[in-house]
């Protein structure tokens, strides 16, 4: 093959080396632009808490925990709306506000703090050189600390919070003790213990906690107008809102599930629902709402050993949405 010879500049590769550092640049600078615009200033959630039922009395117990100083624990399966509740609560304060959501591999340096290995090498063990974790910035600033989901983190990890529960206080390491500002609030969540992936709650650590706040599977009312809030810009039908909450409600019946449908289940449904509904307007039928529902359900629940989630949901399925 022929090179051509046309008046198309040659780029030398010094030139190439320069066009590609502006395209990288570029990339980064929007890259850099895009996050300055993304990152979020607080920590309030962008769902409106449906402040209703259980949700009322859970708000308020928070808020007498909060005015005697005891540290509540928000209990319940997944997705009920412990967390939403919290940051919610949280948020209503007006104060700094941190969480962290907990596992097997968190270790109390994650939310204590630890020193930065640089500045450490330059300035020695000063302050100046701790990076302080979430728990401790939220003592030092009289803010909210949430503790999620604090029964899957291990017991060695639990133990760090039985310190901040009793005295109010920490140990930074080298830098020594520091008691929290009058306004530092404290709360735990998680799912009950029986749950897999869940260890006990340390002994140590139940009996410091005063404040127990059960969350179950809300209302029927209240769970419908959990599902309307999460579904603002979409339309869906009475019959199929009715058919969503009746099918998640026959989940958490059922002697074969292990763990039923959550709330957000509903919300998935009732979204995909909407979606499809207005776009295919009369076309839309049952047999779609069938296919969006075990869609949906197949991940969303658990079956108990010996049985099979897909035969389950296709039972319910069928005993629930009828044609
Ligand atoms: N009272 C409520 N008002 C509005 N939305 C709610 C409410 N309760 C639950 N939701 C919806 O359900 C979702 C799940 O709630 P959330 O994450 O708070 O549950 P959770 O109990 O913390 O679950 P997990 O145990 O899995 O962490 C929320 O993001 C929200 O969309
Ligand atoms: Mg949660």
């Amino acid at each position: 093959m022929l090179l051509s010879t046309s008046s198309k500049k040659v780029a030398t590769p010094k030139a190439e080396k320069t066009q590609s550092k502006n395209a990288s640049d570029s990339k980064e600078t929007s890259f850099y632009e895009k996050l300055d615009e993304l990152l979020v200033h607080d920590n309030a959630p962008d769902v409106k808490l449906v402040n209703k039922g259980q949700y009322k009395d859970a708000f308020d117990l928070l808020e007498d925990a909060e005015a005697c100083q005891l540290t509540p624990m928000l209990i319940g399966p997944p997705g009920v709306g412990k967390t939403l509740l919290a940051r919610t609560f949280a948020s209503s304060r007006g104060r700094d506000f941190e969480w962290i959501t907990m596992d097997e591999a968190t270790k109390p340096s994650h939310f204590v703090g630890a020193f930065d290995p640089g500045e450490t090498l330059k300035r020695g063990f000063v302050k100046e050189a701790f990076m302080p974790g979430a728990l401790t910035k939220m003592m030092v600033l009289g803010g909210l600390f949430l503790a999620n989901e604090l029964n899957r983190a291990t017991e060695f990890t639990q133990n760090t919070f039985l310190e901040p529960l009793e005295e109010r206080s920490i140990m930074l390491p080298r830098l020594g003790r520091v008691k929290a500002k009058d306004s530092f609030f404290l709360i735990c969540a998680a799912n009950p213990g029986d749950m897999a992936g869940t260890h006990r709650l340390s002994e140590a650590l139940r009996d410091r906690i005063k404040v127990w706040i059960n969350l179950d599977y809300p209302s029927r009312a209240v769970e419908l107008e959990i599902i309307h809030a999460n579904i603002p810009q979409c339309k869906l039908s009475k019959d199929y809102m009715d058919l969503t909450y009746e099918l998640i409600e026959a989940t958490r019946k059922s002697r074969e599930v292990e763990r039923p449908a959550s709330i957000r289940s509903g919300i998935a449904i009732a979204k995909i629902t909407a979606l499809q509904e207005n776009r295919a307007g009369a076309a839309f039928g049952i047999a779609d709402f069938k296919k969006i529902a075990k869609m949906v359900l197949v991940g969303g629940i658990k079956a108990r050993p010996g049985y099979e989630p897909e035969s389950i949901i296709a039972k319910i399925v069928s005993s629930v949405v009828k044609g």
